[in-house]
C-alpha cells in the first residue's frame, strides 16, 4: 500500500491546471446510461473513483474508453446486466448514481448498498423514496436495493426533506425519461448539479429551474447522444488555494471557473490572503504571512462546502488565532482532527464542532488517512509541519486527487510517494 512522505516548511509558488471535477464527471458518467447513442465527455479526471465508474459501466454492458486527451466515450445500446454489484459499490459510494438511470431507461435496477469514506452513516432513503413517488416499488434484500418500475416511471412531486446531492441526481435522471411532468423541491443547487443537468439538456432532457431550488422536468421519450466538458474541480482547486495559503505561498491556477468556489474565496480572504481572478484563472498570494484563522459553518451549497472543511482545519492549525469549525452535513466527519493533534496541533473535538487554537508550527508524524477529504487535510497539515510527516493508507487520496503529489512538487513541496 502507498504512503506519501512529506518534509514540510517549503512555501508554495507556482501554476497549475484544474482538473475536470470528479463528483461532476460520476453522475455524468452514469447519465449516459440514458441513452443508446454514443456520448463523448472532454475533462474525465484520471482518479480512482472515475476508474470505478467505468469498471460499473463495463459490468453492465455498457463500451467505454478512454483518450489520451481525458476525453472517454461511452456507449450503453445494449446492457447485459441491470446490477451494480457489492465489490464495485462498497469501494464508491456513487454507485448508487446508476440507480435512477438504469430505473428510467429498463424498468429495473439492483444496486448494492453504497459504501464509501467512512464520514457517518450516510443513509439512501430519500434516493429510494423520490423513485417510490415516480411509481418504482422498491425492495431491500440481502443488501440490495432492488427496484422496479416494468411500465415505466411517471412524473410526480416531491419534496425533500433534507438537501441531498446524490438524491437529487438520481431523482431528476430518472425523471427525464419519466411520462409526464415531476417537480422536485429542496433539490441541492451544488455546481456539480448544475452541470449534471446541463449535460441532460444536452442530451435533450427538458427541465426548467435551473440554479433554483425548485426542478421541473418534462419527461421525454428518449434522449439523444451529447459531447460535453466536465466542469473543472472546485474542491482540487480549494484545496490547493488552501495549502498555498497555509505556507504562505503564492499559486495560479488556470482552467478554472472562480465563481462556482463561491463562499470558499471569501474565506480565503478572511485568512488575509491576496486573491485576483479572471475570466478561466485564480491567483492566491499570501505574501510569506502566516494565516489568519477563519470561522466556519459548512451547510448545502451555497453554504460552506463539507468538502473544503477537513483543509480549512489543517490550516487553521497554524493560523493566528483561535477558530471554530461546525460540521453540519455529515456526522462523523472531523477525524482528521485526531490524526493533526498527533502532529501537535491543539484541537478539542466536540460533537460536531472542532475549535482550533492556531500554533506556530506543527511537528511532523506518522498519521493515517481516514477519508478523501481528510486526507488532503493531512497532507496540508504535512506541508506546514516541520520534520517528516508520513500519511498511509493514502489509497483514499486517489479516489479524489489527480496527481497530488506531482502537482504539489510542481509548486515546490518536498513530497514523495512510496510503496511499501
Ligand atoms: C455528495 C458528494 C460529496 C459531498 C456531499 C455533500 C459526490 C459523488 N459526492 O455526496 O463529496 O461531501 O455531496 O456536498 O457528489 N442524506 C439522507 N438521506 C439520503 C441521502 C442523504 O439523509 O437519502 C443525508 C446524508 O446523510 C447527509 C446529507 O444528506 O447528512 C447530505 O448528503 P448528500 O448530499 O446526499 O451527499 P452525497 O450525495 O453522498
Amino acid at each position: 500500500m502507498d504512503s506519501l512522505i512529506i518534509r514540510g516548511g517549503n512555501r508554495l509558488g507556482g501554476t497549475l491546471t484544474a482538473s475536470g471535477s470528479k463528483n461532476a464527471a460520476l453522475p455524468i458518467m452514469a447519465a449516459t446510461l440514458l441513452t443508446p447513442e454514443s456520448c463523448t465527455l472532454h475533462r474525465v479526471p484520471i482518479l480512482r473513483d472515475t476508474d470505478t465508474m467505468v469498471t460499473l459501466l463495463s459490468s453492465l454492458g455498457a463500451e467505454v474508453s478512454r483518450r489520451d486527451d481525458k476525453a472517454m466515450a461511452l456507449q450503453s445500446s445494449a446492457l447485459h446486466q441491470l446490477k451494480a454489484p457489492y465489490e464495485l459499490v462498497k469501494t464508491m459510494r456513487a454507485s448508487i448514481l446508476v440507480l435512477g438511470p438504469l430505473l428510467a431507461r429498463y424498468g429495473r435496477a439492483e444496486v448494492s448498498f453504497p459504501g464509501g469514506c467512512a464520514i457517518g452513516s450516510r443513509p439512501v432513503d430519500l434516493h429510494i423514496r423520490v423513485l417510490e413517488a415516480m411509481g418504482a416499488v422498491v425492495e431491500v434484500a440481502e443488501g440490495y436495493i432492488i427496484a422496479d418500475a416494468p411500465t415505466g416511471l411517471s412524473g410526480a412531486e416531491f419534496t425533500f426533506d433534507t438537501v441531498t446531492v446524490g438524491g437529487t441526481e438520481n431523482a431528476v435522471m430518472a425523471a427525464v425519461l419519466a411520462t409526464g411532468t415531476t417537480v422536485l423541491r429542496n433539490v441541492a443547487q451544488e455546481p456539480e448539479i448544475i452541470d449534471l443537468l446541463g449535460f441532460l439538456q444536452q442530451m435533450g432532457a427538458k427541465i426548467e429551474g435551473v440554479g433554483t431550488d425548485t426542478l421541473t422536468i418534462e419527461g421525454v421519450a428518449s434522449l439523444s447522444g451529447a459531447s460535453y466538458h466536465v466542469m473543472p474541480d472546485r474542491i482540487e482547486v480549494g484545496t490547493y488555494l488552501v495549502a498555498a495559503a497555509a505556507t504562505g505561498g503564492r499559486v495560479r491556477i488556470e482552467g478554472v471557473a472562480p465563481a462556482a468556489l463561491g463562499v470558499v474565496r471569501d474565506a480565503l480572504q478572511q485568512t488575509g490572503a491576496v486573491l485576483s481572478e479572471g475570466a478561466d484563472w485564480i491567483c492566491l498570494d499570501m505574501e510569506g504571512r502566516r494565516p489568519q484563522a477563519v470561522d466556519i459553518v459548512t451547510a448545502p451549497f451555497p453554504g460552506f462546502p463539507t468538502d473544503m472543511q477537513a483543509q480549512f482545519i489543517a490550516l487553521n492549525t497554524i493560523a493566528e488565532g483561535r477558530s471554530t469549525v461546525i460540521e453540519t452535513v455529515f456526522e462523523n466527519r472531523l477525524m482528521q482532527a485526531h490524526e493533526m493533534k498527533r502532529m501537535g496541533a491543539e484541537i478539542d473535538i466536540d460533537g460536531d464542532t472542532a475549535r482550533i487554537t492556531g500554533r506556530p508550527a506543527l511537528q511532523g508524524a506518522p498519521v493515517m488517512a481516514s477519508d478523501l477529504r481528510a486526507s488532503a487535510s493531512l497532507v496540508i497539515a504535512g506541508l506546514v509541519a516541520s520534520g517528516e510527516t508520513r500519511i498511509d493508507r493514502i489509497y483514499h487520496i486517489d479516489r479524489g486527487y489527480e496527481n497530488i503529489e506531482g502537482n504539489l512538487q510542481c509548486l515546490g513541496a518536498d513530497i514523495r510517494r512510496i510503496s511499501a
